[in-house]
């Protein structure tokens, strides 16, 4: 084993790698239970690659085929139900997952210097899977992929000049159709998972220059031993391999239970209309994205302007890029930060959970307004931030990190 071992690293730097990245790599000893979401979003994109290949080997991507295709493998292809459930139910995990990481990096201010680089891969991340579960969302064919898509993309009209041309571009045809269902599918199935792979190894090779910040949000690499080890770090392996897998067994018994018991997320993960074939004559009475889209499309509701609107929603995402750049406080953790940040954080979570209740019902002008007053406090956290984070009252930091 030895022998195959150093002729391998002879030509790659296998093992070199293997230690710097794993074996060898100083992750501080306090992560807590949000440091598992990262390599759970890994456990889940896995999976959704896995799955999608499977699927794909008995999908059709036509207008014709889709929708009887996805029966087919419903009904007759052997396991073909699981790998169906895995996928579309994994497209949610996915969001849970990584709303949850992006969560704590805004908890403990790991956006901050110096992994602004690394957010902003995340950010990209986000962006790219967004893009990726809305055309996987078309490619069953059923009344809401079609009428989901036929509204979202309609959206692009919104933009002066060339917002007409641009919807025909990217349909590909005066509605949606099957012109729009296969460039879906190809862009689903290979382009976009392969910008999603590379934009993750760059986000881990970004994490691993900086090195990982963790809930004390203090600088583990600047307090190094006489062996130059940092004293609040442990290998990465095996005690984060091992404390990981535990974090997977949690996710797996919630996972499994959602996948075995309720496929369908209570018309939250595949929606009602969803089991009817698309028709493009039958508008369906309510039309909602899924859920991990509500809180954006609630924003873009709120706003009467159809192309503020549609700037609102777009805003709402490009602010989080420029985060690292709003916060001007030298104080990462929410452990060691005024009140007034842990109020504005907390309402930020509320105003978002609301809008995405709200993004999910039909309108009404109390809801409007509710969705309205969550949009200023959406955007009001930011707002907030970028004033009152250059002079913020702070608690002191600990040398060490503590528990
Ligand atoms: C496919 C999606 C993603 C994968 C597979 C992924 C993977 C990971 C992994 C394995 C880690 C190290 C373990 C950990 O700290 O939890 C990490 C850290 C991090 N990720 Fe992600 N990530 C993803 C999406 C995102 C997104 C959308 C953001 C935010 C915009 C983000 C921001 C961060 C930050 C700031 C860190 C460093 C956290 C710290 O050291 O405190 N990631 N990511």
């Amino acid at each position: 084993m030895r022998k195959i071992i150093d002729w391998i690293d002879e030509r790659i730097p296998m093992t070199a790698t293997y230690n710097k990245h794993v074996g060898q790599y100083p992750a501080p000893k306090n992560f807590n239970f949000w440091y598992y979401f990262g390599s759970l979003a890994m456990l889940v994109l896995v999976n959704q690659l896995l799955t999608g290949v499977w699927l794909t080997m008995n999908y059709v991507p036509t207008a014709e085929g889709a929708f009887a295709s996805v029966e087919y493998i419903m009904r007759d292809v052997e396991f073909g139900w699981l790998l169906r459930y895995m996928h579309s139910t994994g497209a949610s995990a996915f969001f849970v997952v990584v709303y949850m990481h992006m969560f704590r990096g805004m908890m403990y201010g790991s956006y901050q210097k110096p992994r602004e680089l690394l957010w902003i891969f995340g950010m990209l991340i986000f962006l790219i899977l967004m893009a990726e579960a809305f055309m996987g969302y078309l490619l069953p064919w059923g009344q809401m992929s079609y009428w989901g898509a036929q509204v979202i993309i309609s959206l692009f009209g919104a933009i002066p000049v060339i917002g007409d041309d641009l919807t025909l571009w990217i349909r590909g045809d005066y509605v949606v159709s099957g012109a729009t269902l296969n460039r879906f599918f190809a862009l689903h199935v290979i382009a976009l998972p392969l910008v999603l792979v590379v934009l993750v190894f760059l986000h881990i090779i970004a994490l691993h220059e900086v090195g990982s910040n963790n809930p004390d949000g203090i600088e583990v690499k600047k307090n190094k031993g006489p062996d130059g080890w940092p004293v609040d770090a442990i290998p990465f392996h095996p005690y984060y391999t091992v404390k990981d897998i535990m974090g997977v067994a949690g996710f797996l018994i919630i996972f499994c239970y959602v996948l075995f018991f309720m496929p369908e997320g209570g018309g939250y993960f595949l929606e009602r209309p969803n089991f009817e074939a698309a028709n493009p004559l039958k508008t369906p009475e309510h039309i909602a994205p899924v859920w991990y889209f509500t809180p954006f499309y609630a924003i873009l509701r709120a706003i009467p302007d159809k192309l503020l609107g549609v700037v609102g929603m777009g805003a709402a995402i490009g602010v989080l890029f420029v985060l690292p750049w709003l916060d001007r406080c030298k104080v990462k953790s929410i452990r060691y930060r005024s009140m007034l940040h842990r109020v504005n954080l907390s309402q930020f979570v509320v105003c978002f959970i609301i809008l995405g209740y709200l993004g999910a019902v039909p309108a009404t002008p109390t809801l409007t307004l509710l969705a309205r007053i969550c949009t200023l406090g959406y955007f009001g956290f930011f707002v907030l931030l970028f004033v009152y984070s250059k002079n913020e009252k702070c608690k002191p930091l600990p040398e060490r990190v503590t528990g």
